[in-house]
């Protein structure tokens, strides 16, 4: 199985499979507790259809939006994610220059292994970062002030992972980061010699954004669980979340808003935009997936606040929906780490031409010429 094969999710996690060691295939993959919410993510776009109109003169869809500021080519972006330098040599290098190509957002996690510097000298393309708010505040500070002279188009605060969700593959596989050789996981690592081989000749592992202020975690092998646990401020508060939305001063996003009474909030301390996000299924095992809330949210706020749809995303016509029920954008992690560990750069381009065009296709399918048309005329629910 290669690159060209990969014609879909499933094709992307196969092969991304084949090339990780399982700790950290699984680390991507897996969910909290019973994974319910995990699945429950994708399953929610089952629950309506799409309903198009005929002989409306598309011609050419344009897919075109704006957000955080910037005008984007596809409604559609990579979600933040940490640690990227583990599924590929290139991390977040592979993905930021994947989405500039494309005209979209590459966004940055406070936990990757490039720095903010590093990242803004190789790609002009659309940048997010997403913050945490540390125990110690002096890290967000530094965090804002420097994306603000790299010129970052926006920021996102996670506000779902005050501590870390119960991911009981992790405690299985013993998942670490670095990755540190037990005997649980010697063999695991010991069938994948090119991934091993690629790690150790590469980059040194660190967390290059906060590995000035914190020796956690960068040197000293953990799990992400007791690295969350022990570094993120588990009383963060409103209050907190509008220091960093006015430290900021521009485009700004919670991530991880579930209702209507939160998303009207997030409008209070200043917000331009909401990422409405169970973090993958990772945290609250559960919780509504973000289609189920998408509409609510929407109808509530959608006049005034930008609404991402963060998780779940598979295919084209999941952001369809998305859109129709009231997203402006869509992003996704897992489905685009997995084109990442499959290929580097060129896994992820071929995963968002894939998306680009799905997209592209069913537009023209719906009658739609823009993302405008796609309003809730065009979806019913099955209930
Ligand atoms: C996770 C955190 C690091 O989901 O975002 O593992």
């Amino acid at each position: 199985m290669s690159l060209k094969n990969c014609y879909n999710f499933e094709d992307f996690r196969n092969l991304a499979k084949k090339k990780l060691p399982s700790p950290i295939f699984h680390y991507i993959d897996g969910g909290s507790d019973d994974e319910v919410t995990l699945k429950r993510n994708t399953s929610a776009f089952d629950e309506c259809d799409l309903v198009p109109n005929i002989l409306a003169s598309v011609g050419k869809p344009d897919l075109s939006t704006t957000v955080f500021g910037r005008k984007i080519d596809i409604p559609i972006f990579l979600s933040p994610t940490a640690m990227q330098r583990l599924y590929h040599p290139d991390g977040d290098k592979a993905s930021a220059k994947a989405a500039a190509k494309f005209g979209t957002f590459y966004s940055m996690s406070t936990m990757a292994n490039n720095s903010i510097e590093e990242i803004a000298n190789i790609s002009s393309g659309p940048k997010l970062f997403q913050l945490y708010v540390h125990k110690d505040k002096s890290i967000t500070d530094d965090l804002i002030e420097r994306c603000k002279r790299t010129n970052f188009d926006g920021m996102c605060l996670t506000v779902d992972t005050l501590v870390a969700g119960n991911r009981e593959k992790d405690h299985r596989t013993g998942f670490t980061t670095p990755p540190k050789l037990t005997l649980n996981s010697l063999f695991n690592f010991a069938i994948k010699p090119k991934w091993v081989f690629n790690y150790l000749t590469n980059k040194k592992f660190e967390l290059s954004n906060v590995v000035k202020k914190t020796d956690k975690g960068t040197n000293i092998a953990k799990s992400v669980i007791e690295y969350i646990n022990e570094q993120y401020d588990p009383s963060m508060n409103w209050k907190d979340a509008e220091y960093c939305v006015k430290k900021w001063g521009g485009p700004f996003a919670l991530k991880g808003v579930m209702s209507v009474e939160d998303a009207k909030r997030a409008i209070d301390i200043g917000c331009t935009a909401i990422m409405i996000s169970n973090h993958g299924g990772r945290q609250l095992d559960g919780s509504r997936s973000p289609f189920d809330q998408v509409k609510a949210i929407s109808d509530a706020v959608g006049d005034k606040l930008e609404i991402i749809l963060d998780g779940g995303i598979r295919r084209g016509t999941h952001v369809l929906k998305a859109l129709a029920a009231g997203a402006k954008a869509c992003s996704f992690g897992k489905m685009f780490l997995f084109s990442l560990s499959a290929g580097g750069q060129q896994g992820v381009e071929h995963l968002l031409k894939i998306m680009h065009d799905e997209i592209y296709r069913n537009m023209v399918l719906m009658g739609c010429k823009n993302l405008n048309e796609l309003d809730s005329s065009k979806i019913i629910y099955r209930n």
